[in-house]
């Protein structure tokens, strides 16, 4: 029986995969490399560190460490100055209802984001009270597709994988849900996300009660 919900950030809750793929590509057009909307799929739910290392390789780039650190930092500052503006109703129109529904219901909530900026973007956003417990790219070792966060978050929920449900939208995202043994609903296109159980346009267009049927 599914007993909690674990929420991607980035693309689930808000749009500031939006912002992360701006400062992407302003990164990669002072690199010379082309990056548009469809390259940038590949970079949803993976770390800092390893959508940098996509955007090189898409350039056929070799850099040292140092540089590769010089050119993560700069795309991280343009990010967060892109951030700084956002409002507490940039939240995704009927997340919050969703998230007190699944409370009010007895469920557990957490979030589990790659982002080390996530609890930056959950103050902007004044919500961390929603979540049971909060993990992000400070605490794991490796980001999505490996299912760590995943399983992080359902050991903190004191919750076995089986009684996870993942709601996501990066194609990496389902994979670590589907390898931590988790059902996922995905939020976005089934060109993208076609590996999870169920498949939304939005977050908030998920209908609880087909919840125990995934
Ligand atoms: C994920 C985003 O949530 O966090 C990725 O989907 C991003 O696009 C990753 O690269 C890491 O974020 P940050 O904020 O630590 O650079
Ligand atoms: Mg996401």
């Amino acid at each position: 029986m599914i007993q909690a919900i674990i929420f991607d950030l980035d693309g689930v809750i808000v749009d500031t995969a939006h912002y992360h793929f701006i400062a992407w590509q302003r990164l990669a057009r002072e690199l010379g490399v082309n990056f548009t909307e469809h390259e940038n799929e590949q970079l949803k739910g993976v770390s800092r560190m390893q959508s940098l290392e996509i955007i090189l390789s898409l350039g056929k780039i070799r850099l040292s460490e140092k540089e590769k650190e010089d050119l993560a930092d700069k795309k991280n500052q343009w990010f967060v100055e892109y951030i700084q503006a956002m409002k507490p109703d940039e939240i995704f129109p009927g997340v919050k209802e969703l998230l007190k529904t699944i409370r009010s219901k007895g469920m557990k909530v957490a979030l589990a984001s790659s982002s080390k900026n996530a609890d930056t973007v959950l103050t902007l956003l004044n919500i961390k009270d929603y979540f049971d417990t909060i993990v992000d790219g400070t605490m794991i070792t490796h980001s999505k597709p490996d299912p760590e966060i995943f399983l992080l978050a359902a050991n903190r929920l004191g919750m076995k994988p089986s009684e996870c449900v993942v709601f996501e939208d990066a194609e990496a995202g389902v994979a670590a849900a589907v390898a931590a043994g988790m059902k996922c609903v995905g939020v976005g296109s089934v060109t993208q996300l076609g590996k999870a159980n169920y498949i939304v346009n939005k977050t908030a267009d998920f209908d609880l009660a087909k919840l125990q049927m995934l």
